[in-house]
Protein backbone atom coordinates (compact mmCIF):
# COMPACT_ATOMS: atom_id res chain seq x y z
CA UNK A 1 0.00 0.00 0.00
CA UNK A 2 0.92 3.15 -0.65
CA UNK A 3 1.19 6.41 2.13
CA UNK A 4 -0.62 9.62 1.14
CA UNK A 5 1.13 12.77 1.66
CA UNK A 6 -0.92 15.23 3.34
CA UNK A 7 -2.28 17.58 0.49
CA UNK A 8 -4.20 20.65 2.83
CA UNK A 9 -6.52 23.33 1.22
CA UNK A 10 -5.15 26.79 2.49
CA UNK A 11 -7.35 28.63 4.32
CA UNK A 12 -5.67 31.60 4.20
CA UNK A 13 -8.53 32.20 1.03
CA UNK A 14 -11.29 32.98 3.42
CA UNK A 15 -11.88 35.55 5.68
CA UNK A 16 -14.49 34.62 8.35
CA UNK A 17 -15.52 38.07 10.80
CA UNK A 18 -15.72 37.32 14.09
CA UNK A 19 -19.16 38.27 14.38
CA UNK A 20 -22.11 38.35 11.69
CA UNK A 21 -25.33 40.04 11.92
CA UNK A 22 -28.45 39.79 9.84
CA UNK A 23 -28.66 40.59 5.92
CA UNK A 24 -31.95 42.74 5.59
CA UNK A 25 -32.57 45.38 2.52
CA UNK A 26 -29.56 44.31 1.14
CA UNK A 27 -27.57 45.38 4.63
CA UNK A 28 -25.97 44.41 7.64
CA UNK A 29 -28.07 44.94 10.58
CA UNK A 30 -27.88 43.92 14.36
CA UNK A 31 -30.54 41.71 15.72
CA UNK A 32 -32.86 43.18 18.19
CA UNK A 33 -32.49 40.81 20.73
CA UNK A 34 -28.71 39.68 22.97
CA UNK A 35 -28.87 36.22 21.36
CA UNK A 36 -26.08 35.17 19.79
CA UNK A 37 -23.98 31.32 19.05
CA UNK A 38 -21.29 30.02 18.42
CA UNK A 39 -20.52 28.37 14.87
CA UNK A 40 -17.83 25.72 15.31
CA UNK A 41 -15.44 23.60 12.65
CA UNK A 42 -16.46 20.05 13.49
CA UNK A 43 -13.44 18.71 12.47
CA UNK A 44 -11.63 20.65 15.34
CA UNK A 45 -14.38 21.89 17.21
CA UNK A 46 -13.26 25.31 16.98
CA UNK A 47 -14.82 28.24 16.98
CA UNK A 48 -15.20 30.01 13.85
CA UNK A 49 -17.34 32.65 14.56
CA UNK A 50 -20.27 34.17 16.28
CA UNK A 51 -24.23 34.70 14.50
CA UNK A 52 -27.01 36.82 15.52
CA UNK A 53 -30.20 34.76 16.58
CA UNK A 54 -32.99 36.49 14.83
CA UNK A 55 -35.82 36.59 16.78
CA UNK A 56 -39.94 37.45 15.80
CA UNK A 57 -38.91 41.31 15.32
CA UNK A 58 -35.90 40.37 12.96
CA UNK A 59 -38.00 38.10 11.01
CA UNK A 60 -40.79 40.16 10.68
CA UNK A 61 -38.07 43.00 9.73
CA UNK A 62 -36.77 41.05 6.90
CA UNK A 63 -39.88 39.87 5.78
CA UNK A 64 -41.19 43.67 5.29
CA UNK A 65 -38.17 44.11 3.23
CA UNK A 66 -38.93 40.92 0.90
CA UNK A 67 -42.11 42.19 0.37
CA UNK A 68 -41.45 46.17 -0.22
CA UNK A 69 -39.05 44.80 -2.89
CA UNK A 70 -41.30 42.13 -4.64
CA UNK A 71 -43.38 44.96 -6.84
CA UNK A 72 -40.47 46.27 -8.51
CA UNK A 73 -38.12 43.09 -9.15
CA UNK A 74 -41.22 41.14 -10.04
CA UNK A 75 -42.10 43.93 -12.76
CA UNK A 76 -39.09 43.52 -13.67
CA UNK A 77 -38.41 41.85 -17.80
CA UNK A 78 -37.23 38.46 -17.04
CA UNK A 79 -33.96 39.36 -19.39
CA UNK A 80 -33.10 41.70 -16.60
CA UNK A 81 -33.99 39.66 -13.84
CA UNK A 82 -31.49 36.98 -15.97
CA UNK A 83 -28.62 39.17 -16.22
CA UNK A 84 -28.18 39.53 -11.72
CA UNK A 85 -28.75 35.84 -11.69
CA UNK A 86 -26.03 35.48 -14.44
CA UNK A 87 -23.42 38.27 -12.43
CA UNK A 88 -24.32 35.97 -9.58
CA UNK A 89 -23.86 32.65 -11.06
CA UNK A 90 -20.23 34.16 -12.70
CA UNK A 91 -19.61 36.05 -9.42
CA UNK A 92 -19.65 32.58 -7.34
CA UNK A 93 -17.31 31.06 -9.97
CA UNK A 94 -14.98 33.10 -9.56
CA UNK A 95 -15.10 32.81 -5.82
CA UNK A 96 -15.49 28.90 -5.58
CA UNK A 97 -12.58 28.18 -4.46
CA UNK A 98 -13.20 30.25 -1.36
CA UNK A 99 -16.68 29.44 -0.71
CA UNK A 100 -15.66 25.75 -1.04
CA UNK A 101 -12.99 25.79 1.67
CA UNK A 102 -15.24 27.89 3.86
CA UNK A 103 -18.07 25.19 3.02
CA UNK A 104 -15.35 22.47 4.45
CA UNK A 105 -14.82 24.48 7.36
CA UNK A 106 -18.29 25.73 8.92
CA UNK A 107 -19.52 22.03 7.71
CA UNK A 108 -16.81 19.08 7.71
CA UNK A 109 -17.55 17.73 4.54
CA UNK A 110 -13.59 17.20 2.35
CA UNK A 111 -12.70 19.61 0.18
CA UNK A 112 -12.53 17.36 -2.55
CA UNK A 113 -16.55 17.30 -2.92
CA UNK A 114 -16.89 21.11 -2.06
CA UNK A 115 -14.69 21.95 -4.87
CA UNK A 116 -15.69 19.34 -7.26
CA UNK A 117 -19.64 18.49 -6.36
CA UNK A 118 -21.22 21.37 -4.06
CA UNK A 119 -19.48 24.60 -5.93
CA UNK A 120 -20.06 23.48 -9.51
CA UNK A 121 -23.84 22.64 -8.65
CA UNK A 122 -24.23 26.08 -6.70
CA UNK A 123 -23.28 27.79 -10.03
CA UNK A 124 -24.97 25.51 -12.34
CA UNK A 125 -28.31 25.93 -10.47
CA UNK A 126 -27.86 29.66 -10.96
CA UNK A 127 -26.82 29.94 -14.35
CA UNK A 128 -29.69 27.48 -14.79
CA UNK A 129 -32.82 29.35 -13.61
CA UNK A 130 -31.34 32.42 -15.22
CA UNK A 131 -31.89 30.70 -18.56
CA UNK A 132 -35.60 30.16 -17.48
CA UNK A 133 -36.19 33.95 -16.16
CA UNK A 134 -37.34 35.15 -19.49
CA UNK A 135 -38.98 32.39 -21.18
CA UNK A 136 -41.23 31.67 -18.28
CA UNK A 137 -44.00 32.23 -20.47
CA UNK A 138 -42.84 28.71 -22.39
CA UNK A 139 -42.54 26.92 -19.67
CA UNK A 140 -45.68 25.09 -19.96
CA UNK A 141 -47.73 26.90 -16.75
CA UNK A 142 -49.93 29.45 -19.28
CA UNK A 143 -48.98 32.87 -21.01
CA UNK A 144 -47.67 35.18 -18.44
CA UNK A 145 -47.20 33.17 -14.84
CA UNK A 146 -46.96 35.10 -11.77
CA UNK A 147 -44.84 34.44 -8.98
CA UNK A 148 -46.22 34.75 -5.37
CA UNK A 149 -44.12 36.88 -3.47
CA UNK A 150 -42.44 36.61 -0.51
CA UNK A 151 -40.88 33.05 0.06
CA UNK A 152 -39.92 31.91 2.85
CA UNK A 153 -37.16 29.13 2.82
CA UNK A 154 -35.70 27.07 5.26
CA UNK A 155 -32.31 24.84 4.83
CA UNK A 156 -30.48 22.05 6.27
CA UNK A 157 -26.60 21.76 6.98
CA UNK A 158 -26.24 19.14 4.80
CA UNK A 159 -25.05 21.03 1.37
CA UNK A 160 -25.76 24.23 2.81
CA UNK A 161 -24.99 26.58 -0.15
CA UNK A 162 -26.49 24.12 -3.03
CA UNK A 163 -29.44 23.96 -0.94
CA UNK A 164 -29.68 27.94 -0.84
CA UNK A 165 -28.90 27.91 -4.87
CA UNK A 166 -31.95 25.41 -4.94
CA UNK A 167 -34.12 27.86 -3.18
CA UNK A 168 -32.68 31.11 -3.93
CA UNK A 169 -32.32 30.27 -7.93
CA UNK A 170 -35.69 29.47 -9.13
CA UNK A 171 -37.31 31.87 -6.93
CA UNK A 172 -35.97 34.92 -8.20
CA UNK A 173 -36.10 33.70 -11.57
CA UNK A 174 -39.88 33.64 -10.93
CA UNK A 175 -39.94 37.07 -10.09
CA UNK A 176 -40.41 36.57 -5.73
CA UNK A 177 -38.40 37.82 -3.46
CA UNK A 178 -36.76 35.58 -0.52
CA UNK A 179 -36.07 35.45 3.39
CA UNK A 180 -33.96 32.76 3.47
CA UNK A 181 -32.77 31.06 6.80
CA UNK A 182 -29.89 28.75 7.31
CA UNK A 183 -29.13 25.77 9.89
CA UNK A 184 -27.72 26.95 12.85
CA UNK A 185 -24.80 24.39 12.15
CA UNK A 186 -24.07 26.18 8.81
CA UNK A 187 -24.58 29.60 8.46
CA UNK A 188 -21.17 30.77 7.03
CA UNK A 189 -21.58 30.09 3.33
CA UNK A 190 -25.18 31.88 3.39
CA UNK A 191 -23.75 34.89 4.91
CA UNK A 192 -20.66 34.75 2.18
CA UNK A 193 -23.81 34.67 -0.56
CA UNK A 194 -25.26 37.75 0.86
CA UNK A 195 -21.67 39.87 0.57
CA UNK A 196 -22.63 38.39 -3.16
CA UNK A 197 -25.66 39.38 -3.55
CA UNK A 198 -24.11 42.98 -2.89
CA UNK A 199 -21.53 42.69 -5.02
CA UNK A 200 -24.47 41.57 -7.64
CA UNK A 201 -25.89 44.66 -7.08
CA UNK A 202 -29.02 43.16 -6.49
CA UNK A 203 -31.46 45.32 -5.50
CA UNK A 204 -32.19 45.76 -1.49
CA UNK A 205 -34.61 43.23 -0.30
CA UNK A 206 -34.33 40.86 -2.97
CA UNK A 207 -32.59 38.70 -1.20
CA UNK A 208 -32.34 38.67 2.57
CA UNK A 209 -30.59 36.07 5.40
CA UNK A 210 -31.80 35.52 8.66
CA UNK A 211 -29.58 33.13 10.72
CA UNK A 212 -31.25 31.33 13.72
CA UNK A 213 -32.51 27.92 15.06
CA UNK A 214 -35.61 26.20 14.96
CA UNK A 215 -37.52 29.24 16.53
CA UNK A 216 -36.38 31.61 13.73
CA UNK A 217 -37.46 29.12 10.92
CA UNK A 218 -40.97 28.77 12.95
CA UNK A 219 -41.16 32.31 12.27
CA UNK A 220 -40.59 32.81 8.72
CA UNK A 221 -43.04 30.10 7.90
CA UNK A 222 -45.63 31.02 10.22
CA UNK A 223 -45.12 34.59 9.09
CA UNK A 224 -48.75 36.23 7.71
CA UNK A 225 -45.86 38.23 4.92
CA UNK A 226 -45.08 34.89 3.66
CA UNK A 227 -46.81 33.74 0.00
CA UNK A 228 -44.46 30.44 -0.02
CA UNK A 229 -42.74 28.82 1.93
CA UNK A 230 -39.86 26.00 1.17
CA UNK A 231 -38.01 23.57 3.70
CA UNK A 232 -35.57 21.07 3.14
CA UNK A 233 -35.08 18.83 6.51
CA UNK A 234 -36.16 16.44 9.00
CA UNK A 235 -39.44 14.91 8.51
CA UNK A 236 -40.38 15.41 11.72
CA UNK A 237 -40.28 19.10 11.31
CA UNK A 238 -42.03 19.00 7.27
CA UNK A 239 -45.11 17.74 9.22
CA UNK A 240 -44.87 20.97 11.96
CA UNK A 241 -44.63 22.97 8.79
CA UNK A 242 -47.42 21.53 7.29
CA UNK A 243 -49.86 20.89 9.97
CA UNK A 244 -48.99 24.83 10.70
CA UNK A 245 -49.61 26.42 7.33
CA UNK A 246 -52.80 23.86 6.96
CA UNK A 247 -55.76 26.21 5.69
CA UNK A 248 -53.91 29.35 5.00
CA UNK A 249 -53.16 30.44 1.36
CA UNK A 250 -49.35 29.66 1.59
CA UNK A 251 -47.85 27.24 -1.07
CA UNK A 252 -45.74 24.85 0.78
CA UNK A 253 -42.78 22.61 -0.88
CA UNK A 254 -41.58 19.88 1.32
CA UNK A 255 -37.78 18.18 0.82
CA UNK A 256 -37.53 15.61 3.63
CA UNK A 257 -35.78 12.11 4.81
CA UNK A 258 -35.14 9.06 2.88
CA UNK A 259 -34.06 5.39 3.14
CA UNK A 260 -33.36 4.40 -0.57
CA UNK A 261 -32.87 1.47 -1.41
CA UNK A 262 -29.61 0.41 -3.76
CA UNK A 263 -30.11 -2.67 -5.42
CA UNK A 264 -27.74 -4.61 -7.18
CA UNK A 265 -28.87 -7.91 -9.56
CA UNK A 266 -26.39 -10.41 -9.96
CA UNK A 267 -25.83 -9.65 -13.47
CA UNK A 268 -24.35 -6.11 -12.38
CA UNK A 269 -20.69 -5.20 -13.24
CA UNK A 270 -19.84 -6.01 -9.50
CA UNK A 271 -16.56 -3.22 -9.33
CA UNK A 272 -18.91 -0.44 -10.58
CA UNK A 273 -21.71 -1.08 -8.36
CA UNK A 274 -19.14 -1.14 -5.19
CA UNK A 275 -18.23 1.79 -6.72
CA UNK A 276 -21.44 3.72 -6.74
CA UNK A 277 -22.29 1.59 -3.51
CA UNK A 278 -19.85 3.55 -1.89
CA UNK A 279 -20.47 7.12 -3.46
CA UNK A 280 -24.49 6.84 -2.66
CA UNK A 281 -23.52 6.06 1.31
CA UNK A 282 -20.38 7.54 1.90
CA UNK A 283 -20.46 10.57 0.06
CA UNK A 284 -20.52 13.90 2.54
CA UNK A 285 -20.43 11.53 5.15
CA UNK A 286 -23.74 9.97 4.26
CA UNK A 287 -25.49 13.39 5.47
CA UNK A 288 -27.63 12.57 2.17
CA UNK A 289 -31.16 12.75 2.16
CA UNK A 290 -30.97 10.56 -0.98
CA UNK A 291 -28.12 8.26 0.04
CA UNK A 292 -28.33 4.61 -0.33
CA UNK A 293 -28.75 3.77 2.75
CA UNK A 294 -30.04 0.04 2.15
CA UNK A 295 -28.31 -2.00 0.08
CA UNK A 296 -30.11 -4.79 -1.52
CA UNK A 297 -28.30 -7.16 -2.97
CA UNK A 298 -28.97 -10.49 -5.18
CA UNK A 299 -28.40 -13.34 -2.96
CA UNK A 300 -26.21 -15.29 -5.85
CA UNK A 301 -23.58 -12.54 -5.80
CA UNK A 302 -23.88 -11.40 -2.20
CA UNK A 303 -20.79 -12.80 -0.50
CA UNK A 304 -18.85 -11.42 -3.49
CA UNK A 305 -19.65 -8.14 -3.81
CA UNK A 306 -19.29 -7.85 -0.23
CA UNK A 307 -16.10 -8.83 0.27
CA UNK A 308 -15.20 -6.35 -2.78
CA UNK A 309 -17.27 -3.50 -0.72
CA UNK A 310 -15.23 -4.25 2.60
CA UNK A 311 -12.16 -4.31 0.40
CA UNK A 312 -12.72 -0.54 -0.69
CA UNK A 313 -14.11 0.65 2.51
CA UNK A 314 -10.44 -0.17 3.57
CA UNK A 315 -9.08 1.98 1.79
CA UNK A 316 -11.36 4.91 2.26
CA UNK A 317 -9.60 7.52 4.36
CA UNK A 318 -11.34 9.34 7.14
CA UNK A 319 -9.69 12.78 8.38
CA UNK A 320 -8.80 16.53 8.11
CA UNK A 321 -11.34 17.79 5.50
CA UNK A 322 -9.47 20.20 3.99
CA UNK A 323 -6.89 17.15 3.06
CA UNK A 324 -7.58 17.16 -0.37
CA UNK A 325 -6.80 13.47 -0.06
CA UNK A 326 -9.64 12.63 2.63
CA UNK A 327 -12.75 10.61 1.52
CA UNK A 328 -14.54 10.86 4.95
CA UNK A 329 -14.82 14.16 6.70
CA UNK A 330 -16.27 14.98 10.03
CA UNK A 331 -19.89 14.84 11.08
CA UNK A 332 -21.43 18.67 11.22
CA UNK A 333 -22.02 18.11 14.96
CA UNK A 334 -22.32 16.66 18.32
CA UNK A 335 -26.14 15.70 17.99
CA UNK A 336 -25.74 14.32 14.64
CA UNK A 337 -22.71 12.03 15.90
CA UNK A 338 -24.82 11.15 19.45
CA UNK A 339 -28.36 10.06 16.92
CA UNK A 340 -26.10 7.78 14.11
CA UNK A 341 -24.13 6.40 17.55
CA UNK A 342 -27.82 5.29 18.80
CA UNK A 343 -29.08 3.99 15.55
CA UNK A 344 -25.68 1.86 15.27
CA UNK A 345 -26.07 0.58 18.66
CA UNK A 346 -29.08 -0.19 18.16
CA UNK A 347 -28.50 -2.16 15.12
CA UNK A 348 -26.56 -4.67 17.10
CA UNK A 349 -28.64 -4.55 19.73
CA UNK A 350 -31.53 -5.93 17.25
CA UNK A 351 -29.12 -8.46 15.97
CA UNK A 352 -27.36 -7.00 12.99
CA UNK A 353 -23.41 -8.10 12.57
CA UNK A 354 -21.44 -4.49 12.34
CA UNK A 355 -17.90 -4.33 10.39
CA UNK A 356 -16.09 -1.27 10.44
CA UNK A 357 -12.59 -0.85 8.43
CA UNK A 358 -9.08 -0.46 10.42
CA UNK A 359 -10.00 3.59 10.63
CA UNK A 360 -7.71 5.69 13.06
CA UNK A 361 -10.03 8.82 14.47
CA UNK A 362 -8.47 11.98 15.50
CA UNK A 363 -8.64 13.13 18.70
CA UNK A 364 -10.73 16.23 18.70
CA UNK A 365 -13.89 16.88 16.58
CA UNK A 366 -16.97 14.89 15.57
CA UNK A 367 -16.26 11.63 13.74
CA UNK A 368 -17.79 7.97 12.60
CA UNK A 369 -16.31 5.28 10.57
CA UNK A 370 -18.09 3.91 7.43
CA UNK A 371 -19.29 1.22 9.01
CA UNK A 372 -21.71 -2.13 7.42
CA UNK A 373 -24.14 -4.12 8.85
CA UNK A 374 -25.33 -7.28 7.40
CA UNK A 375 -27.47 -9.32 8.80
CA UNK A 376 -30.00 -6.95 8.49
CA UNK A 377 -34.60 -7.72 8.76
CA UNK A 378 -36.29 -5.11 7.43
CA UNK A 379 -38.30 -4.76 10.73
CA UNK A 380 -34.89 -3.17 12.62
CA UNK A 381 -34.17 0.32 12.82
CA UNK A 382 -31.16 0.46 10.83
CA UNK A 383 -33.48 -0.53 7.82
CA UNK A 384 -36.54 1.77 8.16
CA UNK A 385 -35.13 4.77 10.32
CA UNK A 386 -32.77 7.48 8.47
CA UNK A 387 -29.95 7.48 10.16
CA UNK A 388 -27.98 10.21 8.19
CA UNK A 389 -24.36 9.03 8.54
CA UNK A 390 -21.68 6.75 6.99
CA UNK A 391 -23.99 3.24 7.79
CA UNK A 392 -24.82 0.97 5.33
CA UNK A 393 -27.53 -1.55 6.06
CA UNK A 394 -27.12 -4.46 3.71
CA UNK A 395 -30.29 -6.99 2.99
CA UNK A 396 -30.20 -9.39 0.41
CA UNK A 397 -33.32 -10.52 -2.15
CA UNK A 398 -33.43 -13.44 -4.61
CA UNK A 399 -35.88 -12.24 -7.21
CA UNK A 400 -36.96 -8.71 -9.15
CA UNK A 401 -40.60 -9.21 -7.44
CA UNK A 402 -39.17 -9.52 -3.93
CA UNK A 403 -36.56 -6.24 -4.39
CA UNK A 404 -39.14 -4.11 -5.45
CA UNK A 405 -41.33 -5.30 -2.49
CA UNK A 406 -38.27 -4.28 0.00
CA UNK A 407 -37.13 -1.45 -1.49
CA UNK A 408 -41.09 -0.21 -1.53
CA UNK A 409 -41.36 -1.32 2.03
CA UNK A 410 -40.29 2.33 3.60
CA UNK A 411 -42.39 5.14 4.50
CA UNK A 412 -40.08 7.22 2.67
CA UNK A 413 -39.81 7.61 -1.15
CA UNK A 414 -36.50 9.87 -2.20
CA UNK A 415 -34.62 8.30 -4.60
CA UNK A 416 -33.46 4.26 -5.67
CA UNK A 417 -30.55 2.86 -7.96
CA UNK A 418 -30.92 -0.12 -9.81
CA UNK A 419 -27.51 -1.82 -10.90
CA UNK A 420 -28.13 -4.66 -13.88
CA UNK A 421 -27.02 -4.91 -17.09
CA UNK A 422 -30.41 -5.29 -18.72
CA UNK A 423 -32.42 -2.79 -19.69
CA UNK A 424 -35.56 -4.49 -19.69
CA UNK A 425 -35.37 -5.25 -16.04
CA UNK A 426 -34.25 -1.48 -15.42
CA UNK A 427 -37.46 -0.12 -16.62
CA UNK A 428 -39.31 -2.83 -15.38
CA UNK A 429 -38.09 -1.94 -11.70
CA UNK A 430 -37.96 1.62 -12.38
CA UNK A 431 -41.75 1.52 -13.09
CA UNK A 432 -42.58 -0.15 -9.62
CA UNK A 433 -40.25 1.90 -7.31
CA UNK A 434 -42.21 4.19 -5.29
CA UNK A 435 -39.41 6.57 -5.59
CA UNK A 436 -39.19 10.45 -7.29
CA UNK A 437 -35.43 9.37 -8.46
CA UNK A 438 -34.21 5.73 -9.47
CA UNK A 439 -30.70 6.15 -10.62
CA UNK A 440 -29.47 3.13 -12.94
CA UNK A 441 -25.83 1.57 -12.99
CA UNK A 442 -25.14 4.83 -11.01
CA UNK A 443 -25.74 7.23 -7.74
CA UNK A 444 -25.86 10.17 -6.50
CA UNK A 445 -26.00 11.90 -9.57
CA UNK A 446 -27.47 16.12 -9.47
CA UNK A 447 -28.23 18.12 -12.53
CA UNK A 448 -29.85 21.48 -12.12
CA UNK A 449 -31.95 20.45 -15.48
CA UNK A 450 -33.34 17.37 -13.46
CA UNK A 451 -36.50 17.47 -11.17
CA UNK A 452 -35.73 16.42 -7.76
CA UNK A 453 -38.19 15.11 -5.34
CA UNK A 454 -40.26 12.67 -2.98
CA UNK A 455 -43.00 10.15 -2.53
CA UNK A 456 -44.67 9.46 0.65
CA UNK A 457 -42.87 11.02 3.58
CA UNK A 458 -40.31 12.12 1.67
CA UNK A 459 -42.35 15.29 1.04
CA UNK A 460 -44.22 17.01 -1.90
CA UNK A 461 -42.93 19.09 -4.48
CA UNK A 462 -40.04 19.34 -7.04
CA UNK A 463 -36.66 21.11 -7.29
CA UNK A 464 -34.76 21.66 -10.14
CA UNK A 465 -35.38 21.43 -13.81
CA UNK A 466 -38.66 22.43 -15.42
CA UNK A 467 -40.50 21.32 -12.43
CA UNK A 468 -39.01 23.09 -10.31
CA UNK A 469 -40.88 26.46 -11.53
CA UNK A 470 -44.17 25.24 -10.15
CA UNK A 471 -43.42 26.24 -7.03
CA UNK A 472 -43.11 29.74 -7.37
CA UNK A 473 -45.64 30.21 -9.93
CA UNK A 474 -49.24 30.84 -9.19
CA UNK A 475 -50.13 28.28 -11.40
P1 LIG B 1 -34.23 19.87 11.22
O1 LIG B 1 -35.34 19.50 10.31
O2 LIG B 1 -34.53 20.15 12.64
O3 LIG B 1 -33.48 21.16 10.64
C1 LIG B 1 -33.53 21.61 9.29
C2 LIG B 1 -33.77 23.12 9.27
O4 LIG B 1 -35.06 23.39 9.84
C3 LIG B 1 -32.78 23.93 10.09
O5 LIG B 1 -32.54 25.13 9.43
C4 LIG B 1 -33.55 24.18 11.39
O6 LIG B 1 -33.13 25.33 12.07
C5 LIG B 1 -34.95 24.36 10.88
N1 LIG B 1 -36.03 24.11 11.84
C6 LIG B 1 -36.01 23.32 12.94
N2 LIG B 1 -37.20 23.34 13.56
C7 LIG B 1 -38.01 24.15 12.82
C8 LIG B 1 -39.37 24.57 12.93
N3 LIG B 1 -40.14 24.14 13.92
N4 LIG B 1 -39.87 25.39 11.99
C9 LIG B 1 -39.11 25.82 10.96
N5 LIG B 1 -37.83 25.47 10.82
C10 LIG B 1 -37.27 24.65 11.73
O7 LIG B 1 -33.13 18.74 11.10
P2 LIG B 1 -31.92 18.44 12.13
O8 LIG B 1 -32.42 18.53 13.54
O9 LIG B 1 -30.78 19.28 11.73
O10 LIG B 1 -31.59 16.93 11.78
C11 LIG B 1 -32.40 15.88 12.29
C12 LIG B 1 -32.51 14.78 11.28
O11 LIG B 1 -33.26 15.24 10.16
C13 LIG B 1 -31.22 14.29 10.69
O12 LIG B 1 -30.60 13.35 11.50
C14 LIG B 1 -31.67 13.71 9.38
O13 LIG B 1 -32.16 12.41 9.58
C15 LIG B 1 -32.82 14.61 8.98
N6 LIG B 1 -32.40 15.64 8.01
C16 LIG B 1 -32.75 15.50 6.69
C17 LIG B 1 -32.31 16.42 5.77
C18 LIG B 1 -32.64 16.31 4.33
O14 LIG B 1 -31.88 16.75 3.50
N7 LIG B 1 -33.78 15.79 3.97
C19 LIG B 1 -31.45 17.54 6.15
C20 LIG B 1 -31.19 17.64 7.55
C21 LIG B 1 -31.64 16.70 8.42
MG1 LIG C 1 -33.94 19.54 14.61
Amino acid sequence: MFEYAPAPESRDIVDIRPSYGLFINGEWVEPQGEDRHKTVNPATEEVLAEVAWAGEADVDRAVQAAAKAFPVWSAMPGAERAKYLFRIARLIQERSRELAVLETLDNGKPIRESRDVDLPLVAAHFFYYAGWADKLSYAGFGPDPRPLGVAGQVIPWNFPLLMLAWKIAPALACGNTVVLKPAETTPLTALAFADICRQADLPPGVVNIVTGAGETGAALVNHPGVDKVAFTGSTEVGRLIARGLAGTRKKLTLELGGKAANIVFEDAPLDQAVEGIVNGIFFNQGHVCCAGSRLLVQESVAADLLEALKRRLGTLRLGDPLDKNTDIGAINSAEQLAKIRELSEAGEAEGAERWSPACPIPDRGYWFPPTLFTGVAQSHRIAREEIFGPVLSVLTFRTPAEAVEKANNTPYGLSAGVWTEKGSLMLWMASRLRAGVVWSNTFNRFDPTSPFGGYKESGYGREGGRHGLEGYLAV
